[in-house]
């Protein structure tokens, strides 16, 4: 939901044509997109998000309307935010295999929960508007970050 560029640029096509299969990256937004990150609570020391834009404090509380219409989503789909995430990924096309990352049984149990969760196009196109409305409005990656790593 946070990054589409994969949409954007031609490379689903190509995987279409090719019946190749595509695991979206952190399909979760690293967990931004659960609605369980706090802006009042300071990530961990050892929490490598602190160096992600979007994991500043200014910027989870600036991106809350995204936040808030997946919880109004998950609260109509008798969902929750986890699941309305993935599933709107499982939905975009059936050869994406999101594998969200968890350190908890009991997430592990709600995500795959994801897999009964079923949009109407009416749902999904409200989905599109949102994200279309909303869009990301930080770097994805600070300088230390980029000079740090490839990806
Ligand atoms: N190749 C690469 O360089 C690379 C880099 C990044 C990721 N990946 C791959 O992408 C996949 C997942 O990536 P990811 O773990 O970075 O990101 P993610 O799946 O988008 O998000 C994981 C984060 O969400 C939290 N979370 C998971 N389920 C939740 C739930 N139901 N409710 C609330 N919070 C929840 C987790 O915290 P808890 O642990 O506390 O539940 C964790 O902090 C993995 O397959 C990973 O290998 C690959």
């Amino acid at each position: 939901m946070i990054y589409r560029e994969s949409e954007q640029n031609g490379v689903f096509d190509v995987l279409e044509k090719h019946r190749i299969g595509f695991v979206p990256y952190s399909p979760l937004g690293r967990g931004f997109l659960t609605g369980t990150i706090n802006p009042n609570e300071k990530l961990e020391d050892n929490d490598f998000r602190r160096n992600l834009p979007l994991f500043y404090p200014e910027n989870i509380r600036a991106h809350q309307k995204i936040i808030g219409f997946i919880q109004e989503m998950a609260r109509e789909k008798n969902a929750t935010p986890s699941q309305i995430a993935l599933a709107w990924v499982l939905a975009r096309r059936p050869w994406i295999v999101p594998i969200p990352g968890t350190t908890k049984l009991h997430r592990l149990e709600e995500n795959i929960g994801a897999c009964e969760v079923v949009f109407t196009d009416d749902e999904l196109a409200r989905i599109d508007g949102m994200l279309e409305a909303l869009p990301i409005q930080c770097s994805r990656y600070n300088n230390r970050f980029t000079d740090a790593t490839t990806d």
